[in-house]
Parts: structure tokens; C-alpha cells; sequence
């Protein structure tokens, strides 16, 4: 049994996808240990609530300093004992400690297709105004293990996603969560509970990897 904790920030789609994942059996063989909010009205909160899973939320600003609430971030993931753990629109930047403590074990979810359009303050919303910006027809979304770059971490699943001549950030935002996030990340941990999922050279092997089922 695979277990996670799921760190937040907002909305939680990608949070309710692990969920109905791990209800619909798309994900098995794995339990939420925890849900990690850094922000105190985050709707991905409610959904963990409403699912019964044991949530905590820490917010930076109650902290003298930011190395405080990193330590404290720590500890919680740590006691929580995951074997994972999944940033699911995590806004946060994840302190060093924490990537040495999980090596290769934290995954995040970037809407776009790395190395475009990633990096320092490409997040949320701000990464589709980008895609819209320059003009690029096709973009989508990333889930990648973690390591103490921005974005730079050994790339899992990659999924396309057409951009449309009219959208808006918030239109694109939407498919490419429905098209690519929601089904790469439940996939990615469903895949990492079944042990296929092994980093060598800083690339990801992935046995019996088949792109047409993602
Ligand atoms: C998602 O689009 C996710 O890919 C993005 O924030 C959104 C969170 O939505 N994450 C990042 O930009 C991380 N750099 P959600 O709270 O509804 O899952």
C-alpha cells in the first residue's frame, strides 16, 4: 500500500482526482495519509474533509520565519510516514530539506509541457497567460519528481493539449486540467504503487510504459 500525502494550495481538482482515483479503483493499491494545506482557505480542504482525510493547514505568515515554517512543514510530512508525496497545486516553494529528505519521492504536477514555459513564476494561471502570450498552439501538462531546481526535476508522464485561437487563460487552464492533469496524476501514482517507476540518469523508466493509455 502506497502511502501519500497530498500538499495543497487551492481549488484541489487535482486533489478530488486522487480521490476519485482511489474510489474508482484507477489508482489502487494507495491511501492519502495526509493533506497538506499552506493556505488556510483553500477549497482542497473542504474536499479532504469531505472525504474523511486527516488534514492540517500551516500558513507562512504565523511563522517569525520562513526557515520556521519549513521546519514545521517537515516534520509534518514526516510524521505522517508517506511514501509520497504529491503536490497538487502546491504553491509552495519546496525547501531543500525537504526534497533531501524525500529523494525521488515528490511528484508535482506543472500545467505545461517542460521545459516551456516553466520555472521561476510560471504557476497557475500565470503559465497559461504565457502559452496564450507567445502564441503556442499546443500545450499541456507535466508530472515530474522533485529536486531542488524549479520545474527541473526527472520528467514522469506528459500529456498534449491544443490550444484554441479564442481561449482565455482561464478556458485553457480548464483543459488542460480535464485533458492532461487529471489524468496524468492519478496514472503517475498509480504506476509508482505498482513499483514501475525507477529514475536512472536523471530520466524516468517506466516499465511497460504504453503513451496510448494516457
Ligand atoms: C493546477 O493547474 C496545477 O497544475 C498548478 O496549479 C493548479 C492547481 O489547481 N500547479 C502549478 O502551477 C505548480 N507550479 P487545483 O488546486 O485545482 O489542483
Amino acid at each position: 500500500m502506497l502511502k501519500i500525502a497530498v500538499c495543497v494550495s487551492g481549488g484541489g481538482t487535482n486533489l478530488q482526482a486522487i480521490i476519485d482515483g482511489i474510489e474508482s479503483g484507477k489508482i489502487s493499491d494507495t491511501r492519502i495519509v495526509l493533506v497538506f494545506s499552506n493556505n488556510p482557505n483553500a477549497y482542497a480542504l473542504e474536499r479532504a474533509k469531505k472525504a474523511g482525510i486527516p488534514a492540517v493547514c500551516k500558513s507562512p505568515k504565523n511563522y517569525p520565519a520562513r526557515d520556521d515554517f519549513n521546519k514545521d512543514f517537515l516534520e509534518t510530512l514526516k510524521s505522517a510516514e508517506p511514501d509520497l508525496v504529491v503536490l497538487a497545486g502546491c504553491m509552495v516553494v519546496i525547501p531543500k530539506e525537504i526534497v533531501r529528505a524525500f529523494p525521488n519521492r515528490i511528484i508535482n504536477i506543472h500545467p505545461a509541457l517542460i521545459p516551456s514555459f516553466c520555472g521561476q513564476g510560471y504557476y497557475g494561471l500565470h503559465v497559461h497567460e504565457k502559452v496564450l502570450e507567445r502564441g503556442a498552439r499546443v500545450t499541456g501538462a507535466t508530472v515530474h519528481f522533485v529536486d531542488e531546481g524549479t520545474d527541473t526535476g526527472p520528467i514522469i508522464l506528459q500529456k498534449a493539449v491544443m490550444v484554441e485561437q479564442d481561449d482565455t487563460p482561464e478556458i485553457l487552464q480548464k483543459r488542460v486540467m480535464e485533458q492532461a492533469e487529471w489524468k496524468i496524476m492519478p496514472k503517475a501514482i498509480d504506476l509508482i504503487a505498482h513499483g514501475k517507476v525507477r529514475v536512472e540518469d536523471h530520466k524516468v523508466i517506466i516499465d511497460g510504459y504504453d503513451p496510448q493509455s494516457i
